[in-house]
């Protein structure tokens, strides 16, 4: 191709810049076949609150490719970290999941999502109630020196199908226990719950199963969730989302927004059946 007709097709390709971020990588993780995290740069001009998703993508052969991701580091990082499934033969993440430190990815300008602490009311319990990659945007929250002077008490609840798969969460609760700026409000105040249900182990069973026995508030020293003074955020499958949200309604929750503060806020983790 000449030097004149690489130019032409490099004009006619869609505009990128305008309406994306481009980030370096910085770093990969990879936890198991199947998840990983990356942290990328993050651009001075992009705000978001804890608990909220942005588009995140790679370019494509005619268009860019884009995902919903959580943001899964705090608002005071400053990188951006994301947590990420790896679906087999998945348009985005089957490339994502070779993604190196100095490669680029693609970043949406608009972070949005109902998993924040505007669409609570005060109270003094916060429940985060998650399966698989549905801890990604307790994972930002977690780490967010507000949450601790909203709630007396914030409890991480994550169940995956195998123990491999907690990696992260147990990870991320470790960092937060230690981070200089949290740290010792976590250190008193968080209470991090987990379970497996396709292996044996210390804790088995899903999250919905445990409250229902009342396995999980004995083991935390609570009481049966109530509206009066919990609030519940849930990220996972849409199955977990619909049982959890009919379990919190039936307790007289009210569904939070934006908005409208509520007692219960949800937001699916992925759309579909899961992998
Ligand atoms: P897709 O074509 O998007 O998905 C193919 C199938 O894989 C889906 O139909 C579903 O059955 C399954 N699947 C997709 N994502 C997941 C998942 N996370 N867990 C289990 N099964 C899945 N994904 C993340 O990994 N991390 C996040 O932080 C995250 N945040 C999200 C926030 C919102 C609000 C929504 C709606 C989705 C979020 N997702 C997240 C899912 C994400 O948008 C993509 O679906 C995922 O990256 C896979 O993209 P893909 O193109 O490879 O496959
Ligand atoms: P299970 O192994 O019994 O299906 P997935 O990887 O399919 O998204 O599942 C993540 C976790 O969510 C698994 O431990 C799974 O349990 C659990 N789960 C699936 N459906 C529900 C549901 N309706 N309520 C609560 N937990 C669920």
């Amino acid at each position: 191709m000449s030097e004149a007709a690489a130019e032409a097709a490099r004009a006619e390709r869609p505009a990128k810049s305008s309406a994306f971020h481009e980030l370096e990588v910085h770093s990969v993780k990879h936890y198991t076949d199947t998840l990983f995290s990356f942290r990328v740069s993050r651009p001075e001009t992009f705000r978001f609150r804890a608990g909220e998703f942005v588009m995140i993508g790679l370019e494509g052969e005619k268009k860019p490719i884009l995902r919903a991701y959580s943001v899964a580091s705090p608002t005071w990082d400053e990188e951006l970290e994301f947590y990420s499934i790896k679906v087999p033969g998945g348009a985005l993440t089957s490339r994502l999941k070779n993604i190196q430190p100095g490669d680029r990815v693609l970043m949406g300008k608009k972070p949005t999502g109902t998993l924040v602490t505007d669409a609570l009311r005060p109270g003094r319990r916060l429940y985060l109630l998650s399966t698989g990659t549905g801890v990604a945007p307790f994972a930002s929250l977690i780490r967010e020196p507000d949450v601790y002077e909203y709630y007396d008490e914030v409890v991480l609840t994550h169940t995956c199908r195998t123990h491999a798969e907690l990696a992260y969460s147990e990870e991320l609760v470790e960092r937060t226990k230690n981070d200089p700026l949290v740290g010792e409000e976590a250190a008193k105040q968080l209470v991090y719950f987990n379970s497996v249900t396709r292996e044996e182990g210390a804790r088995t069973g899903r999250v919905t199963d445990l409250i229902r026995s009342g396995a999980l508030f004995e083991e935390i020293g609570g009481k049966p969730l109530d509206p009066e003074h919990d609030r519940v955020m849930i990220c996972g499958s849409e199955a977990m989302l619909k049982e959890l949200k009919e379990m919190c309604l039936e307790r007289d929750f009210i569904e939070g927004s934006n908005a409208k503060p509520g007692d219960m806020v949800i937001e699916k983790a992925f759309v579909g059946e899961g992998v």
